[in-house]
């Protein structure tokens, strides 16, 4: 089965704190957004399109980037917007046809082959399914002064990539920005159609680097994986 992807790399890296993009940063002598691009160019099933979607004012370097690193020609890049949220669209409006579309943080180098082969699948067969982890800290609600303990055999932590029939996904972006509903992931704009989830067990590696300390992280995960253990 095939698929298309969506990479989001249109963000400002703020809490990386970095002086730049965070895509850009070097990780292992690799930039980030290249090592989350060789995901899902070093994969079996076939990609039939992936779309990057980027700050228009940083074209010019994401395409040399590309360039040197020889994945230019296999890459559609498409200007993003001011939210997250925005970008995707944006992406969106990019894919051919009837697909399975997947959307994925560039700032998430570790997803596994067979979590996006998983994902697919499910999509496939439900309409959209998401990576998700048992959260391993309790988990409180504080609201109006008055705190909660929330049951954590119920609780995950979503991670990306999301999928979804592309249909589905087209139709619960629509209505988002229809009714002014900002998410904070792609799946929510779809729960809130009514419509089902499917949960695909990930990886605690998969993570999303998002502050300095990740950068360590990241490293450390990738000189596991080189070193044949993984976490
Ligand atoms: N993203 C995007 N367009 C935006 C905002 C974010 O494509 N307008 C992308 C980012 O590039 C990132 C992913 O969405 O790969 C997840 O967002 P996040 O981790 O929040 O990245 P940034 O928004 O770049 O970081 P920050 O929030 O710290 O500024
Ligand atoms: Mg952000």
């Amino acid at each position: 089965s095939s698929y298309q992807v969506i990479i989001l790399a249109a963000g400002q890296g703020k809490r990386m704190k970095a002086g730049q993009n965070k895509q850009f940063l070097s990780i292992n002598g690799k930039p980030l957004l290249i090592h989350t691009i060789e995901a899902f160019t070093q994969d079996d099933l076939s990609c039939e399109q992936r779309i990057v979607v980027i700050n228009p004012n940083e074209r010019t370097q994401i395409e040399s980037l590309l360039e040197r690193f020889g994945y230019l020609s296999q890459i559609t890049l498409i200007d993003g917007g001011e939210e997250r949220q925005d970008s995707v669209y944006a992406g969106l409006q990019a894919i051919n046809g009837d697909s399975i579309v997947l959307i994925h943080d560039g700032a998430r180098p570790f997803v596994k082959r067979e979590s996006i082969r998983e994902l697919v699948k499910e999509a496939g067969e439900h309409g959209a399914a998401l990576l998700a982890v048992p959260v391993t800290d309790t988990i409180k609600q504080y609201q109006a002064g008055s705190l909660k303990t929330l049951k954590r055999d119920e609780l995950y932590a979503a991670q990306t990539p999301q999928a979804f029939r592309y249909e589905l996904i087209l139709s619960a972006h629509e209505q988002a920005k229809e009714e002014h509903y900002l998410g904070t992931d792609d799946a929510s704009l779809v729960e809130r159609l009514g419509q089902n989830v499917e949960v695909v067990q990930g990886s605690y590696d998969n993570i999303k680097l998002t502050t300095p300390e990740d950068i360590e992280k990241a490293e450390t995960i990738i000189n596991n994986r080189s070193a044949g253990l993984e976490a």
